[in-house]
């Protein structure tokens, strides 16, 4: 497979073209962003943590039958992806209060929800990734109801899946946030990413922050906390 041009370079990631017109090569960058961008930053050895774990991930939930945008991990830091059509959608499932959902509602953070939550932002940076509902979504024409079905679905089916894995190494999975696209025949698959930078990870133990909000709320050992959850999840495959 060969590396083509840059095509597009985002917060944490570029990517890349290839030889092949229905597949990309993502390359993970140890750059961090939090408030929309406000806030920049760097966390050494990030994106080598980030790839490997998200496609490990990935794999895993291929194995439970949920359909992703993985094909191959390439190195550290690059993996070979098919290519979609991302759909502006950021899809985020939550467990436990905390963030934008305990600040909105007025909800200590830590308080477990009664059951899982599921809710849409438009993914938008100019407008900050307002909060939509289904109805925004179709009427701003999204995304189609049945591919709003299949994303609810699917997305409750990760939760299951991921709270299930991550238990196993003594992590709590308090909330996440997926994006999804389209392949070209038209069937809906989960791409970006799953790592740190999007979930909230707890330790099962301590409740220790083991994500991004170490970075986001300046708590210092950000790369410690990221490299602690690769090394369970290593461990844990052993
Ligand atoms: O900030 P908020 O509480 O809405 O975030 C919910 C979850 O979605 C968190 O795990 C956060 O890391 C993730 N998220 C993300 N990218 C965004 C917004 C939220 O990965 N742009």
């Amino acid at each position: 497979m060969e590396k083509r041009e840059l095509l597009y370079e985002g917060k944490a990631k570029r990517v890349y073209r290839t030889d092949d017109p229905e597949s990309l090569i993502v390359s993970y960058k140890d750059d961090a962003t939090a408030f929309n961008g406000l806030k920049k930053g760097r966390i050494a050895g990030k994106g080598a943590v980030n790839n490997q774990m998200s496609n490990r991930l990935m794999r895993y939930l291929e194995e439970n039958g949920v359909p992703t945008h993985f094909i191959a991990e390439l190195n550290e830091r690059e993996t070979l992806v098919k290519r979609v059509s991302v759909i502006p959608l950021e899809v985020i499932v939550r467990n436990i209060a905390a963030g934008s959902f305990s600040k909105r509602y007025g909800v200590e953070e830590g308080v477990v929800l009664d059951c899982p939550t599921f809710e849409f932002s438009y993914k938008n940076d100019a407008l900050g990734d307002p909060l939509l509902n289904t109805s925004h979504a179709l009427a701003l024409n999204l995304a189609a109801p049945e591919e709003l079905t299949v994303i609810r679905t699917l997305a409750l089916r990760v939760n299951e899946l991921l709270r299930t894995f991550w238990a196993g190494c003594g992590i709590t999975l308090v909330d996440f946030k997926l994006e999804f696209g389209r392949l070209r025949n038209g069937s809906i698959v989960l791409a970006d990413e799953i790592s740190p930078d999007t979930c909230r990870l707890w330790d099962s133990g301590t409740q220790e922050k083991l994500d991004k909000d170490r970075f986001r709320q300046d708590l210092g050992r950000v790369e410690e906390a990221y490299a602690e959850v690769m090394r369970r999840m290593t461990e844990h495959d052993a």
